[in-house]
């Protein structure tokens, strides 16, 4: 597939994947690289377009990174945001400092130039801004098209060069007209029409996928997650029967979701493959019991996970292609490096080393979440799993604090089906946003806490659990908020949990953050 491409040259910001996005909101298909991609690399790549990111450091750092300046004689189109405008500036002769204040949050900034990028944007505009460094100089053929109270040279370009700078951040929601400032470099500046469609990537990928596997044997691990989901119907849509999805139910997922996938996948279902459903319900249970230690639990799920699809592999015999439902955040090398290991994540990555197999088969590799949804409905897979929240590997066996038995599971499914009945309620009746619109809750869940407590029902005393809820408003996991839920909900939730799930006696609601929290619970 030959797409218009913009290129995101990650110097470590914190924005590179919203960049990406923001562009692909756009039409146009765009990929992050770490600053370390070389020149000849890039220019291989052909693309219409290059974005520096934002990143930690100061151009005058030691360790500061720099790129070769024969990029800026390219002819490409570059657009520098916050560290990439600063160092566009430090190479091409103007002057970079320490600002008298840092500016950071929203920021009303003045536009003098309306001719480039801020085309269609107010004479004063509210931006997100960030910055210890600005730029108190714009290189001489430059011009100066924004300055803010602190910020001399806020944005400046040099349009024959085609050459862009901003200080704030466009691609953050919080610069009011950020989307239009990215829809001129992207449309106007480097020329893109907008050719990277779904449909068009559905469409390509059935094909691309069928010729690739021609009569071969291919074997998927479908957890019932949007992403697995996705990747094999796309593989069942290119190979039909050649496909074998193996659906290990574990027994620590939730409240009948292990008949629901195979509702939709299974015979009875409408696609077309072979749908293996492994009840392994006791064997987890077995190995988890009187285990507590949430690192020692998340290792015996994924072992034993791998055990279990190993087994049925077996059965199988070779395959050539395995399916793996990695998605783009997943794949992108940060341009600073990996941050510390907080929580080992299990899911499918851990596969490959134990099953024979020919190659390695990932369909959804250059997407991001959003659009491994549109994918979705585009295959016409139900809205339900598409817009499925974020499962974890070791499912229920995280959200019960302390050692798991088939007793606890039980109640925790329970008071977490009951939850989520109630937010579709309350999203049904306008209380709050409902799935897939902006403002929606990021991820909900009930976890059942090992404390038990005090409690009186009619005139007896009980002595029963705890269920912790959790929501929390996030766009990337990686940081989040409790969310604000109302009152009522709550209240109606507790009040349905208490009376309807034995052995719960108590309600509590989780309004940490992440940091400090995370957003499971182990
Ligand atoms: P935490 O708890 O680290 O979770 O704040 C961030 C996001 O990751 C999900 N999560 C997992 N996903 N395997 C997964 O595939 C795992 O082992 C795992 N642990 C946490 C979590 O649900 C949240 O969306």
């Amino acid at each position: 597939m030959n797409h218009e491409l913009i290129i995101v040259l990650d110097f470590g910001g914190q924005y590179n994947q919203l960049i990406a996005r923001r562009v692909r909101e756009e039409g146009v298909y765009c990929e992050v690289y770490p600053y370390t991609l070389s020149l000849k690399e890039i220019k291989a790549k052909a693309p219409k377009g290059i974005i520096f990111t934002g990143g930690p450091n100061s151009v005058y750092g030691d360790d500061s990174p720099q790129y070769d300046k024969a990029i800026y004689d390219m002819g490409v189109p570059i657009l520098g945001i916050c560290y990439g405008a600063h160092l566009m500036a430090h190479q091409l002769g103007g002057k970079v400092e320490t600002a008298p204040v840092s500016e950071y949050g929203r920021t009303e900034v003045d536009i003098d130039n309306k001719d480039g990028l801020f085309k269609d944007v107010s004479d004063k505009t509210i931006c997100w801004m960030s910055h210890t460094d600005y730029i108190s100089k714009a290189p001489a053929d430059f011009t100066v098209t924004a300055h803010t109270s602190v910020c001399p040279v806020a944005a400046m370009e040099n349009r024959e060069r085609k050459l862009y700078a901003l200080q704030p951040h466009p691609e953050v929601m919080h610069t009011v007209e950020g989307k239009k400032m990215l829809e001129v470099f992207v449309k106007d500046v480097c020329g893109c029409a907008g050719d990277w469609q779904m449909d068009s990537f559905v469409e390509n990928t059935i094909a691309n996928v069928g010729k690739k596997v021609g009569g071969g044997k291919v074997l998927c691990a479908l957890s019932g997650g949007v992403d697995s989901s996705v990747a094999a119907v796309l593989l069942s849509k290119a190979v039909g029967k050649q496909l074998t999805c193996v659906f290990v139910d574990h027994g620590l997922l939730r409240k009948n979701e292990g008949d629901e996938v195979e509702a939709v996948f299974g015979p009875d279902g409408p696609y077309d493959l072979n749908f293996i459903r492994v009840n392994a319900q006791q064997r987890f249970y077995k190995k988890l019991a009187g285990v507590s230690d949430p690192e020692k639990k998340r290792k015996i799920i994924g072992e034993e996970f791998i055990r279990v699809f190993e087994e049925e592999a077996k059965k199988i015999g070779t395959v050539d292609f395995l399916v793996q439902g990695t998605i783009y955040p997943d794949v992108i090398e940060s341009g600073i490096g990996k941050s510390a290991v907080i929580k080992s994540h299990h899911n499918v990555g851990g596969l490959p080393d134990y099953v024979d197999f020919k190659e390695i088969i990932e369909p959804l590799r250059m997407l991001f979440k959003d659009e491994v949804r549109r994918a979705g409905l585009e295959l016409g897979i139900p809205a339900y799993l598409v817009y499925r929240q974020p499962f974890p590997g070791p499912g229920l066996g995280i959200r019960i604090i302390g050692d798991v038995t088939e007793e606890k599971v039980k109640i925790v499914q329970d008071a977490d089906a009951i939850y989520r009945e109630e937010i579709a309620a309350a999203m049904e009746s306008g209380l709050i946003p409902k799935y897939g619109q902006s403002g929606t809750i990021g991820q909900y869940f009930a976890a059942l806490t090992n404390m038990r407590s005090v409690g009186v029902m009619g005139d007896f005393r009980t002595y029963d659990y705890a269920i912790a809820l959790r929501a929390v408003d996030t766009s990337d996991f990686m940081t989040a908020e409790a969310t604000q839920l109302p009152w009522e909900v709550l209240q109606k939730v507790t009040t349905r949990i208490v009376n309807e799930v034995k052995h719960v006696n108590r309600v509590m609601y989780d309004c940490t953050g992440k940091p400090p929290g995370t957003i499971e619970f182990e």
